[in-house]
């Protein structure tokens, strides 16, 4: 027997040996992380707020084709609410973009993902709104996660409605300053929480402009009041309002007359503008500025695909060029709403909450 085979032989058994015990404690690992997660599955079945996903075999549209179902389904918790996903000149943008500009860039934007089509987007995104800059991110997830962190330190205070999205939530938490979380679109307790932070350098008031769930308008008249007579900014998240709430549907701030007065936006692309993906932060040019040096998932995430933004710009370029799109949508909500008043006494305009009474209903 040659040394190298002895060896091999002396040292296979041995590493097999080695190779067994790692291999079981892999093993038991991966076992017990299973029956923890099992059990974890149960109890949210067991709840019955069991979360299971319909299968739509067509379009995004008021009536879809469902896997498993005959014929059309009428569609009504989509937040299309403008129709856009599939307007003709939307869809046909995508495609153009898609053959001019390829299918993405394969980088974050910084390194070399900005073309000059995210550019055209950040700026009508920022007439749209009338705000001075735009930053795009991936999902208007991100821009949450992105702006509380890089604009606010730990000598700072937010001051945010206990019911704004989960987003907001998680983005705030990210950050160094010290929260306060004030009741519901409750104004008083708002004051009592700026009263508390006086001492505080800046202080951002955060809210949701139209609250996801519930439809509820946030009271933005008088938190703009509460916030100037404080020296406090003002943020909103405007993912269910932007293009179609007020007049020219520029949203919650335009139908409550406070467009001059709210400071921050942030909102998204994946609902009303079109329905791809993609979300953005409009402010003040500095603010802006700083999330392109700072915002992680800015900096650390792939840029926004071309056929993506071309849908979202010609969804903006709809909006800008006439109301049309925007109105037809309140005397929609308007006249459904009339139909539904049974059913949701509350006034809302784009959003009608229809709530049973135990939670296993709404998954049934
Ligand atoms: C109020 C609110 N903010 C943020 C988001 C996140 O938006 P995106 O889907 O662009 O990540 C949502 C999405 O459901 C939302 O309802």
């Amino acid at each position: 027997m040659s040394l190298g085979k002895a060896a091999r032989s002396l040292v296979s058994p041995a590493r097999g040996l080695l190779r067994a015990p790692a291999a079981r404690r892999t093993y038991s690992a991966v076992a017990d992380a299973r029956a923890v997660l099992e059990n974890e599955l149960e109890s949210i079945r067991a709840a019955g707020t069991w979360k299971a996903e319909r299968i739509i075999t067509s379009k995004q549209g008021p009536r879809i084709n469902v896997d498993g179902s005959r014929g059309n389904i009428l569609n009504f918790c989509a937040n299309n609410y403008l129709g856009l996903s599939s307007h003709p000149d939307v869809v046909q943008a995508g495609i153009d973009a898609l053959k001019l500009y390829g299918a993405g860039l394969s980088s974050v934007r910084f390194i070399c993902g900005t073309q000059d089509l995210h550019k055209n987007l950040e700026q009508k995104l920022a007439e749209f709104h009338e705000r001075e800059d735009c930053i795009l991110y991936a999902s208007c997830f991100d821009a949450n996660a992105g702006l509380f962190e890089v604009l606010l330190g730990p000598d700072d205070a937010v001051l945010s409605d206990e019911l704004n999205h989960a987003s907001i939530i998680d983005g705030i938490r990210l950050c160094r300053a010290k929260r306060l979380r004030y009741k519901h679109m409750d104004l008083s307790d708002l004051e009592t929480k700026l009263k508390e932070s006086q001492s505080s350098r800046m202080r951002l008031v955060v809210t949701d402009g139209v609250f996801s769930m519930d439809g509820d308008v946030a009271p933005l008249q008088g938190i703009c009041d509460l916030a100037e007579q404080y020296g406090a900014m003002v943020f909103i998240d405007e993912c269910h309002a932007t293009g179609f709430l007020g007049p020219r549907g520029r949203g919650t701030d335009e139908l409550l007359g406070v467009m001059d007065r709210v400071h921050i936006v942030n909102s998204t692309l994946g609902k009303a503008l079109g329905g791809a993906a993609g979300g953005y932060t409009v402010g003040p040019k500095p603010l802006i500025d700083l999330l392109r040096q700072r915002a992680r998932p800015y900096l650390f995430s792939n840029s926004l695909p071309p056929p993506v933004v071309a849908c979202a710009t010609r969804a903006v370029e709809l909006l800008l060029a006439s109301n049309e799109i925007s109105q037809s949508m309140t005397a929609k909500t308007m006249r459904c709403h009339f139909r539904c008043i049974l059913v949701s006494p509350k006034e809302t305009l784009s959003i009608m909450p229809i709530h049973l009474t135990r939670a296993k209903l709404y998954t049934a």
